[in-house]
């Protein structure tokens, strides 16, 4: 068929005359620049190949690329690459510009690649109060169906980017932009959460090759606010809404006048307990305050999640037979202490009573990786081989997991009884005083209480992805100070892959075991962390 014989609607340039540049696919946009077809082709068929053979790489086209197609000249060749190396001109000379947002076609022309697509995509805008495109999201691929279109999706990059408003477009591979009932039903739902969210759903746009559909109009009228593409700068963000309108928790700000004791340590000889070390910003002596709160909030809970465990005090406290403790630090020196105290639900006393008995009589003379960095400074060097001993017979006598849980939970609390510091290991003390003999205890473990518990080693953003608890307990790090600087020791000691260490403190390399909580994107993850928790 030859162009002319193509209803007037249907042709290139008629078509960019009626409706504009935005509304032609790819390939009619090159059309127009090729002008003519060859015998058997028409215009539109020819760029149409083009389009296809080139599919991404074509900006980079060249001249000898486009002379292999037949009914491609020298003349027609030097248009198409002149056009686009003209374009690129511009665009470089014009540097990293905003794109900016302020109608449906504007929104459309950010996503003419969905347009001639073959499986249906879901595309997010996302927007600042100028209406600037802050990022461009694939939200699914595939068909559009209540299972993979979740407003989390769409949401949580809204939260995170702090976006004032989002555009949402969608492609119809059949052509029609007719919205389906589905349609109509998701842009409910999104208009729904983003009214929930603060966020502002601007527009939905269903798009195909040659035309579009914009809800536009209906989500204007469908809402009491004006929701417009020009944006009244506020930033409608979940969190501006909090800090901005009435907040839905009323802070409560009250004089404690009740006296809180911390439980006496009960100390069994021979034994230790959870609480017996020294920890940063451990919540032991707050524990009562703690239950009082949890107490007065929450009713009747099952699940209590203490995510940033550190030494598992507050998870410990909640700790009851029909109860089930989710206890989680990324530090591996956590960990198995947390493991050991509340993971384990059946022990062989007598076998742990045995194994510690012979590690505390290990001959231990010569040296090795913990007395060569960490002897005559944090410990004495006659402790420090007995640990480093210690540590290595671990690995060779634990015969499973809970065991070795517990004898290196038995080693960790022993070394801060004789480690030379002042609790924690950015540094140790210039006079070598602390000569005490390193010895093994037994921990106090109460396995009836752990029947259905859970301990994990993850990082919390991860882990509150996988999880379901009735109350969250939040403890993360408060400032610039990273735990895993601070007990790096321990760390290296509970990990045991000797890694080499560096400077006057001998630290291991630690960045994998930063804490987002520590920097800047603090409240990034702790927005990610909230939005995530079921
Ligand atoms: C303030 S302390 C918790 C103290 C604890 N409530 C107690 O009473 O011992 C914070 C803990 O969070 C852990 N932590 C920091 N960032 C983490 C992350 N992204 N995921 C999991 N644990 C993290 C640290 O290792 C540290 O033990």
């Amino acid at each position: 068929m030859k162009i002319k014989d193509l209803p007037k609607i249907d042709r290139p340039r008629e078509r960019f005359l009626e409706k504009g540049p935005d509304a032609l696919s790819k390939s009619e946009l090159l059309a127009i620049l090729i002008g003519s077809g060859i015998k058997g082709k028409n215009v539109k068929q020819l760029s149409e190949q083009i389009i296809r053979k080139f599919g991404d790489k074509f900006l980079d086209i060249t001249v000898g690329d486009l002379l292999k197609i037949p009914g491609i000249g020298e003349a027609k060749a030097l248009q198409i690459v002149s056009a686009l190396a003209l374009m690129r001109r511009f665009y470089e000379e014009l540097g990293p510009k905003d794109n900016i947002v302020l109608s449906s076609q504007d929104a459309i022309s950010l996503t003419s690649d969905i347009r001639d697509k073959k499986k249906e995509y879901l595309v997010c805008l996302y927007l600042n109060a100028r209406n600037a495109l802050l990022k461009k999201e694939i939200i699914s691929i595939g068909i559009l169906d209540k299972s993979i279109i979740h407003p989390r999706e769409i949401f949580g990059p809204a939260v995170e980017l702090r976006a004032a408003d989002i555009v949402l477009l969608h492609n119809h591979p059949s052509g029609d932009v007719t919205p389906s009932k589905q349609d109509v039903e998701v842009v409910n739902k999104i208009l729904e959460a983003g009214k929930i969210m603060g966020v502002n759903v601007v527009d939905f746009i269903i798009v195909s090759e040659n035309n579009t559909h914009s809800f536009f109009a209906e989500i204007q009228s469908s809402n009491s606010k004006t929701t417009n593409y020009v944006s009244d700068g506020v930033q409608n963000s979940l969190f501006d809404l909090l800090e901005t309108t009435e907040p839905i928790y009323t802070p409560e700000v009250k004089k404690i006048h009740k006296v809180y004791f911390y439980p006496e340590n009960r100390v069994k000889v021979g034994r230790f307990q959870l609480q017996n070390r020294r920890f940063l910003g451990n919540k032991y002596k707050l524990l009562g305050f703690i239950e009082d709160i949890v107490n007065e909030k929450c009713n009747g809970f099952g699940v209590f999640c203490d995510i940033f465990a550190g030494t598992g005090v507050v998870g410990e406290r909640f700790n009851e037979k029909n109860m089930k403790v989710i206890a989680n630090d990324f530090l591996a020196s956590n960990y198995f202490p947390l493991k050991a105290f509340l993971g384990i639900s059946e022990i062989d006393f007598e076998e742990v009573e045995k194994k510690v008995e012979l590690l505390n009589n290990l001959e231990s003379r010569n040296d090795n990786y913990f007395s060569e960095f960490f002897g005559k400074t944090y410990f004495t060097l006659e402790n420090a081989r007995k640990i480093g001993a210690i540590r290595e017979e671990i690995e060779k006598i634990a015969k499973n997991g809970n065991e070795k849980a517990v004898l290196i939970t038995t080693l960790l609390y022993a070394v801060d009884k004789v480690a030379n510091t002042v609790g924690h290991y950015d540094a140790y003390r210039k006079k070598l005083d602390t000569i005490q003999s390193l010895r093994l205890l037994i921990p106090d473990i109460d396995p009836e209480n752990n029947t259905n518990n859970e301990i994990y080693k993850e990082d919390a953003n991860q882990l509150i992805r996988k999880i379901n608890c009735d109350v969250l307990y939040i403890d993360p790090p408060y400032n610039s100070r990273q735990y895993s600087d601070a007990y790096h020791l321990l760390e290296n000691l509970a990990s045991w892959e000797k890694p080499p260490v560096y400077g006057m403190a001998k630290k291991m390399d630690r960045t994998h075991i930063k804490s987002d909580y520590c920097l800047n994107s603090a409240p990034k993850a702790f927005a990610d962390l909230s939005y995530n928790y079921n």
